[in-house]
This record gives structure tokens, C-alpha cells and sequence, in this order.
């Protein structure tokens, strides 16, 4: 029999091979997320044949399907399992397969979202998606916001905004206070606005690595007295390293006596606002100007998933909407606002779907009860590690972030080396103060007690069994 001729235009296969080729990827995911389990929390030694497998001219003609995906299976094993119940590291998220689906929903379908006129009913899905996070913040009806592709961006939009709405354009006297702590994405973002670094402000942080509102207060009135603008105050709700809280209201009350824009970076922490002891915590962030959110790390979903809150829309568009003859098809928006008005972006992917999806599929309490499970979690862990002399614990954890120092602390690195060399979990280390110090963050949806206790106890082995010296 001859072999079947090729269709003549393969980018759109017909009905029955796409649903072939569908079916193939659905055997490879549902494959990949059933191994999650027995597989190490990190698996990256002997990566570099694999990855140097992949350097190659594109191929002319196309190869099966079956053989693409076999080509994956390696290079998806060999890396940090960021998806599995053992990852601990770092701010995990995990990646719901609602979402993905989400995706590949979005991906297929492909509508333009940018612009409201293109598509009314989706836009109206993604303004939604923002009106109900502004909502779980406890922000007001009238504010809006724009999703991004992570909390890092939403931390660049923010500043954008802030600097358009409080400064003039000549901005390069405007002055930024963020705190020891602040994550590196907000320093970046004064960088890539124009700022000079002479005008990024730390303000030192107490035993509990919170900012000082003493000291912040402090700063600010002198920085005006030598002829500076103090423009924006970020404050942490949820530190990267600690998971610490600043005081969030004292902050508030500070950046309103001295006008300056209020931003709170809740990329780590805002999620845990869905539960009540979280939100007694992050008691305050409602009167921000602007928030920070990331639904990849507090609402589980894959990377590339951020959101920036803020209180008036019209500050967004303010810094960021602009006119072209080839847009004026499209009008102003409608009922939903154009997000490319708010944002640097205009051609983009269908986010909101990335969150309407699995909300809608779940509903809000299975992500309200996977939020509380990580605040119980990283409490045992640090009950279970408390009693163990030859550790130090930090602080008791103010989230679900768990920080330990070895005794002394130079056999940190030989710990952490050892308790990730068993492959169950897989934790971080950080620098505080100048101590090496190991962190367990507990945020995947897929992180239950069985694994924090396999936590728990590697740690306490593996530090036991250290060459005392
Ligand atoms: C507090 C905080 N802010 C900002 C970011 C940056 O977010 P992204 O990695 O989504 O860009 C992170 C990331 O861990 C974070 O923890």
C-alpha cells in the first residue's frame, strides 16, 4: 500500500488527527503529573548531555507527534521539581491542571483580549477575574487592575504608576522607600523606570524583618528637608526570604501624612487573605494604593500568572494610555476597560482564563482550604524542628515560610546539600543579616503533611549526623 500523502496544509490538521494529536499530549500530561510523586524533589545532575541535546537547526519537515513528546520526558525530568509535593524552595506555586487546560482552551481558541471591542464577552471574563481578586483584597468596587505575567511586572506597574501620578516628568529627584527585605523585582523596576539607584531607599528592618515606621517617618522628612520627592513607599506583605509582614497600616498612615503612593508587594503573601487568620495578618492592605498579587505562587497556578491591584484604574491609564490611527477602529472600551490603556502590553494571551477556568471549576473554598493547609503545615514543620538544639529557628513563621540557621551556622550548606541529596524535599537558602539560613516554604497545592514531616525529619537526621568540629 502507498504510504498516505501528506495534507496539504498541515498547520490545520484536520478534525480526527487533531483530536489524535490532542489525545497524544493528554497520555503525556496525565503521565507526568502521575509521577510527580515518586520522583526526586530535584533531579538536574547529568543535565547538560540532555540539554546539549536539544542544539540543532530547526527541522524542514515535521516528525511525528509520539516522538516529540519522548524527546520532552528527559528534559522535563532533569530540573527542579517544581510541580511535585517535595518542593520547598524558593516560593513554590505547583500548577494546577485546571489551569492548564485553561490554557490550552485559550491557546486554541485564540481571541484578542487586548482591546475590549475584539472580543466583549472574554475582556468581560478578565475585568471580572480582577473584580473579584480586588474583592478578596477587600479593595472597593471602582478599582480595577491588569493582569501580568508575574509579580515582578505587577511590581514595574505599579512604579510606573506611581511615579506618572506623583511626580512631575522631569522625576529623576523622586524617591523610593522599600525596606531591607523587599524583593529584588522592585529595585530592578526603579532601575528600568529611569531611576537612579541614589533614589531607592532601604529602610532597616526589626528582629522580625519588618520595616521600621519609625525609621521609614524618619528618612522621608529628611530626604524633603535636603530637597528630595518622596513619591512611593513599597511595603512587604510577605517577605520572600521570611514571609515577614510589615505593619501595614502604620506604613499606610505614614505615606498618606507625607503623600506618597502606597504600593504593597503581596506577591508571596496576599492569597492568604482568603483564609481569616491570614487576613487578621495582612489586616490593612486594603487601603493600599496599589497590590502586588501573583495567582502562580497563593493560588497555585502555573508560572506566568500575576495581577496588579489598584484603587483608581485611572492611574494605570494615566501612565500608560496612549492614541494610534491604526486603533481607532476599536474604540475606548466598554463595559470592560482595554487593557492595553493599563499596561505596557498589547498583543498578549488570554489570561483571565488562566483563573476563571479553575475558579469556576472548583469554586473558591478548594483554594481557600489548600491556603489554610499551608499555614498548618509550615507551623508543624516549625514545631517539629523547634526542639532540635542543633538548629536555630529565625521566627515562628508569619506565613508559611519556616527559617532555620544550622548551630553554628557554617554547617548550613553542608545541611542543605545533604537533607536535598535525599530527593524527598528540596529546600532554599537565603542570607539574613549575613547568616546563611535555610528556608522550607510551603505554598504548592500539592505539599501535604506526609512530605513536611519527611521534611522535618531529614532535616533533623541529616543535622545530627553533621561532623561536629
Ligand atoms: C515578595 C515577592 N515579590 C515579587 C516577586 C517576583 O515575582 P515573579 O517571580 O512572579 O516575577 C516575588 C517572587 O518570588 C516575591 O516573592
Amino acid at each position: 500500500m502507498p504510504a498516505p500523502r501528506p495534507p496539504k496544509w498541515p498547520l490545520e490538521p484536520a478534525s480526527a488527527e487533531l483530536r489524535r494529536l490532542i489525545d497524544a499530549c493528554a497520555e503525556f500530561v496525565v503521565e507526568q503529573i502521575e509521577i510527580l510523586p515518586t520522583l526526586p524533589s530535584c533531579d538536574v545532575e547529568g543535565a547538560e548531555p540532555v540539554a546539549a541535546a536539544f542544539v540543532e537547526p530547526p527541522p524542514e519537515d515535521g516528525h511525528a507527534i509520539a516522538a516529540i513528546l519522548e524527546r520532552l520526558r528527559p528534559a522535563v525530568a532533569k530540573s527542579f521539581n517544581t510541580a511535585g509535593p517535595g518542593y520547598l524552595a524558593f516560593i513554590p506555586g505547583g500548577g494546577i491542571p485546571a489551569a492548564a487546560l485553561a490554557d490550552f482552551v485559550a491557546c486554541a481558541i485564540n481571541r484578542f483580549v487586548g482591546v475590549v471591542a475584539a472580543a466583549p464577552a472574554l475582556a468581560r471574563i478578565e475585568a471580572q477575574v480582577i473584580a473579584w481578586l480586588a474583592s478578596l483584597m477587600g479593595y472597593p468596587k471602582e478599582s480595577g487592575g491588569i493582569l501580568t505575567t508575574g509579580g515582578s511586572l505587577s511590581n514595574l506597574t505599579a512604579l510606573v504608576a506611581a511615579r506618572a501620578d506623583r511626580l512631575p516628568e522631569d522625576f529623576l529627584s523622586g524617591t523610593i522607600y522599600l525596606s531591607e527585605e523587599t524583593h529584588l523585582s522592585m529595585i530592578k523596576a526603579a532601575r528600568i523606570a529611569g531611576f537612579p539607584d541614589r533614589g531607592v531607599r532601604a529602610v532597616p528592618v526589626d528582629r522580625r524583618c519588618r520595616m521600621r515606621p519609625d525609621v521609614l517617618e524618619a528618612m522621608i522628612r529628611e530626604d524633603r528637608s535636603k530637597g528630595l520627592r518622596p513619591f512611593l513607599v513599597v511595603a512587604n506583605a510577605g517577605t520572600t526570604n521570611t514571609g515577614a509582614i510589615d505593619p501595614l497600616p502604620e506604613i499606610r498612615d505614614i505615606a498618606r501624612r507625607h503623600a506618597l503612593w502606597a504600593h504593597a508587594d503581596a506577591a508571596y503573601g496576599g492569597f492568604f487573605r482568603l483564609v481569616p487568620e491570614g487576613a487578621a495578618r495582612l489586616g490593612g492592605i486594603e487601603a493600599y494604593d496599589s497590590i502586588t498579587l501573583d495567582p502562580h505562587k497563593g493560588l497555585f497556578l502555573p508560572y506566568g500568572t500575576g495581577c496588579l491591584l489598584v484603587r483608581d484604574p485611572e492611574t494605570l491609564r494615566r501612565a500608560h494610555a496612549g492614541r494610534a490611527g491604526y486603533l481607532q477602529d476599536v474604540g475606548l472600551g466598554g463595559g470592560a476597560p482595554n487593557f492595553t490603556d493599563l499596561s505596557p502590553e498589547l498583543s498578549r494571551d488570554f489570561r483571565g482564563l488562566r483563573l476563571w477556568l479553575p475558579i469556576q471549576l472548583h469554586g473558591l473554598r478548594a483554594f481557600r482550604m489548600q491556603i489554610q493547609e499551608k499555614l498548618d503545615l509550615a507551623r508543624d514543620a516549625h514545631t517539629g524542628l523547634r526542639n532540635e538544639p542543633l538548629l536555630e529557628m529565625l521566627d515562628e513563621p508569619q506565613l508559611s515560610i519556616v527559617a532555620f540557621a544550622a548551630r553554628p551556622d557554617d554547617r548550613g550548606p553542608e545541611l542543605l546539600r545533604r537533607v536535598n541529596a535525599r530527593g524527598r524535599v528540596f529546600l532554599s537558602s537565603t542570607t539574613l543579616g549575613g547568616r546563611y539560613v535555610l528556608r522550607l516554604c510551603v505554598l504548592s497545592f500539592r505539599t501535604h503533611a506526609d512530605r513536611v514531616r519527611d521534611a522535618v525529619v531529614a532535616v533533623k537526621e541529616e543535622v545530627r549526623r553533621l561532623p561536629r568540629g
